[in-house]
């Protein structure tokens, strides 16, 4: 399968967050390019959350230039299993994915990703990854549930290489959709999935549904069967295991 993207890397020692140099650089005109930073002063998560970002952690964030913003979520997901797969390839660690943007090494957070649609006169989306590298520990507040490649595998990991396979996961990923077809996306999510045949406890806007996640939807929606036996699709939210 040929090569996608040309992408080219920009790296930085510190910046605040590399999601908004690269909004900066793609309202420049750049596209087709990776900003990475050995640390964010400002790292955000979803909903505005703070992301953890000091050394020893990968942050990047990939500028596509893309006309059909519903790609968006498939990017999301197409990032979530290319970090699944350098995580298995490099730490043989059994990394999973959880729905819809973390990967999970023995049920703890690894990797959250971030990524935003930007529509004007040019389209593009900006797929943010965060994945704890080689960090020793973290803070009190997310100690329980995070961990890195380090604390699991006890090795460390060379960072710019990381980036590199996520990035050449990712290219191969988003070849297989070159006609639109995301089907091979949603199996291969299938294969990594964490959620799939859990219980679980979604938090939504309009409200809070308990149930047994059957399926990913085409639209990347979760399923989930409630307990009287009707199926729920969560478009967006957090979910939590029940
Ligand atoms: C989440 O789990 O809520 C998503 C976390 C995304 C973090 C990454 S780190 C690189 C990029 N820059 C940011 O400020 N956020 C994303």
């Amino acid at each position: 399968m040929s090569k996608m993207h040309n992408f080219k890397f920009y790296y930085f020692k510190s910046i605040s967050s590399t999601n908004d140099k690269a909004k900066e650089m793609a309202d420049q005109g750049k596209s087709n390019i990776v900003v990475v930073a050995e640390k964010q002063e400002e790292g955000r998560g979803r909903f505005g959350r703070k992301w953890s970002s000091g050394l020893g952690g990968l942050y990047m964030t990939i500028v596509l230039e893309e006309k059909n913003s519903d790609k968006a979520k498939y990017m999301t997901l197409m990032a979530s299993v290319a970090v699944a797969k350098t995580i298995k390839r490099l730490a043989k660690l059994n990394a999973m994915v959880k729905w819809p943007n973390d990967v999970l090494v023995n049920d703890k957070k690894v990797c959250g990703i971030l990524t935003e649609i930007i529509s004007g006169k040019k389209n593009y989306a900006l797929i943010g990854i965060g994945l704890n590298v080689n960090q020793k520990k973290f803070d009190k507040e997310i100690i329980d549930k995070a961990t890195s490649m380090r604390i699991e595998s006890n090795n460390d990991f060379d960072i710019k290489s990381v980036s590199k396979l996520i990035i050449a996961e990712l290219d191969k990923l988003y070849s297989y959709c070159a006609f639109g077809d995301y089907s091979k996306i949603l199996s291969l999510w299938k294969k990594y999935s964490h959620t799939l045949g859990k219980k679980i406890m979604a938090k939504t806007i309009s409200g809070t549904y308990v149930g047994t996640a059957v399926d990913i939807d085409r639209d990347c929606s979760l399923v989930l069967r409630l307990d009287d036996g009707k199926e729920q699709k969560i478009i967006e939210g957090d979910i939590f295991i029940a």
